[in-house]
């Protein structure tokens, strides 16, 4: 498949840091693909999020070298306009993007900037809030609404965008536990139902293993592991970055060290324990 997301040995120093952001990082993120993105903090996530969405360089001057294309197409060189089509952002937090009286108002706010017909706005609206489960919100103030109702707005103003690509931003990390894992079974079915393709920042990886694709770890600004979860987290070197290894991953390694459970994928707690329940019967 088709890459959607290309990063050619991308460099960036921001005007007042002695050293790189980011450095001569490469990644190819083919569409479909859901990408998790972790490594300790300050090492470069954000920074390398925001060159994916434009905002660097075009909102944050600095040293920038190599190449960013989404698309096909480069974000150097494309306006912020075009890529807040191309490139849906969710904000770590919802207030941030939230900003008008009503839910569907705030939903719409992106298609009337860009200046779409009404009846248009109309339609995609209501498919966001559909996809989302939130038509009942429609009418009320966001400002009202709980932390995990306010991401789904916000979520779904970035749906109403129909971007290919969206990239999160630590989405979770207000959400209680099952706030967080709704929000998880909603990235699953967007990918599934629409083929979107994610990149999402996340510490808590425990929510997300079974469902990415592919785990990419950061440190200093570089890419220090890439592969499956499970090649990263049976690797044994993610922890050395600061990368949390879900505690369930690392009973199911010590268990298949002893040979009493698989290990060629990564087993929910409840997959783990029937797999323990069947190798003692
Ligand atoms: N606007 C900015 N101006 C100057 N330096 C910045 C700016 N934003 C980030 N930095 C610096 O760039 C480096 C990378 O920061 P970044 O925010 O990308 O890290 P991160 O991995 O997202 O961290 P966290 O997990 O804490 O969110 C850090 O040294 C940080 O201090
Ligand atoms: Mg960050």
């Amino acid at each position: 498949m088709a890459n959607i997301l290309e990063i050619e040995g991308l460099s960036f120093r921001y005007p007042d840091s002695t050293r790189k952001a980011v450095v001569d990082f490469h990644l190819a993120v083919p569409e479909g693909e859901i990408v998790v993105l972790a490594g300790p903090s300050g090492c470069g996530k954000s920074t390398l999020l925001r060159a994916v969405n434009g905002l660097i360089p075009h909102m944050y001057s600095g040293e920038y070298s190599g190449d960013v294309r989404v698309g096909g197409a480069s974000v150097k060189s494309s306006t912020m306009t075009d890529l807040a089509q191309r490139v849906g952002f969710l904000f770590q937090n919802p207030e941030n993007q939230i900003f008008m009286f009503t839910v569907e108002r705030d939903i719409a706010f992106g298609l009337e900037n860009l200046g779409v017909p009404r009846p248009e706005i109309r339609s995609r609206v209501d498919e966001a809030m559909g996809l989302l489960g939130i038509g009942e919100l429609a009418l009320r103030a966001p400002y009202e609404l709980s932390d995990g109702q306010k991401q789904r707005v916000a979520l779904a103003g970035v749906l109403a965008m129909r971007p290919r690509l969206v990239i999160l931003d630590e989405p979770t990390s207000l959400l209680d536990p099952k706030t967080a894992a709704e929000l998880v079974g909603i990235v699953a079915k967007l990918r599934l139902d629409l083929g979107m393709t994610f990149l999402v920042v996340e510490h808590r990886l425990d929510l997300l293993v079974k469902l990415a694709d592919r785990l990419v770890v950061m440190n200093e600004g570089k890419k220090v592991l890439e592969g499956t979860p499970r090649e990263v987290l049976f690797g044994g070197e993610a922890e050395a970055y600061g990368v949390s290894v879900p505690a369930v991953t690392k009973v199911q390694k010590l268990l298949a060290s002893d040979g009493l459970v698989r290990e060629d994928e990564l087993l929910s707690a409840q997959e783990l324990a029937a797999a323990v329940r069947s190798a003692e019967a």
